[in-house]
């Protein structure tokens, strides 16, 4: 089972010929808006990739239906709070080339307290899976009441923050993080990510595919070809499908191979939670 300690957000999408520049205006081609929030990608992708998902977070009375939607997608939601604050959101720009600009607005998602997040884990049983980004608050105290209750704790490093990832340092089993956060990571604690006492750190490399560091060494693994159209939470669905995959006893290589599938599915789609691709899909694509 995967306690998903994650943002929800409602993501506005505005497809642009390029990325605004400082001072300008910029008309969008199209606008859309959906269900995102790296958390809330995380959750929809585990529960995809046929894990077992408890999401906590929280959202405002503008997001009610947010918290409907994950539970459509198959995440349990007991543990979304219901707050006066308003709900995060994402304001995400989209270039020609599928690369996007985010501008977050935080939210309920700092609104949630240690009754929230103790309440859900003291459910949690041992080898459960943590999973945290850095979109909420809460997550020094999630790691330690996880790690005290005998859970693995999964760690996306995104946005990165070197403050928030050193507080967790020392308590993080899986680390997963993009090439430029494990060069910011490297330059923040001065020393490579391989060398930080984490069990598991891997590293995606977009086009190129990942990089698994371990005891044992380092692997990498290609990317599977893809038609680029939005990289919008691919990256979110690589780590949910990673972690469904050891929650559910594959083992590393296994998984990232599934995450990897999964990842070059979403970037030839437009949009966040609501287009992941599910285990079906992946198997009618690639046949395995
Ligand atoms: O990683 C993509 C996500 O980042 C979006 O869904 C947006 O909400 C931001 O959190």
């Amino acid at each position: 089972m995967i306690w998903n300690l994650g943002s929800i957000n409602i993501d506005n999408f505005y497809e642009v010929p390029h990325l605004p520049r400082a001072g300008e205006t910029l008309a969008a081609h199209s606008y859309g808006f959906g269900l995102g929030g790296k958390g809330a990608n995380m959750s929809v992708a585990a529960a995809r990739a046929a894990a077992r998902v408890s999401h906590i977070g929280a959202v405002g009375e503008d997001g009610r239906w947010t918290r409907e939607r994950l539970m459509e997608y198959g995440v349990d939601i007991p543990h979304v709070a219901n707050t006066p604050v308003p709900t995060g959101h994402a304001n995400i720009v989209i270039d020609a080339q599928g690369e996007n600009s985010i501008v977050l607005f935080q939210g309920a998602n700092v609104e949630l307290t240690e009754a929230i997040i103790g309440g859900a884990l003291t459910e949690a049983s041992p080898r459960d899976f943590l999973l945290m980004q850095n979109e909420t608050n809460g997550q020094d105290y999630a790691a330690t009441t996880a790690r005290a209750l005998g859970l693995r704790v999964a760690y996306a490093a995104a946005p990165f923050e070197a403050a928030a990832i050193n507080q967790l340092l020392g308590r993080i089993d899986l680390l997963v993080l993009n090439e430029v956060e494990a060069e910011q990571l490297a330059e923040a604690t001065g020393k490579p990510a391989g060398a930080l006492d984490i069990a598991d750190v891997v590293i995606t490399l977009g086009a190129k595919g990942c990089k698994w560091v371990s005891n044992a060494g380092e692997k990498c693994f290609d990317a599977y070809p893809a038609e680029v159209v939005d990289t919008t939470g691919a990256g979110d669905t690589f780590t949910g499908y990673l972690v469904a995959g050891l929650d559910r006893g594959m083992d590393m290589e296994a998984a990232i191979d599934l995450a990897l599938k999964a990842a070059s599915l979403m970037v030839a789609r437009r949009g966040t939670a609501d287009v992941i691709p599910d285990l079906k899909e992946i198997q009618d694509h690639f046949g395995s």
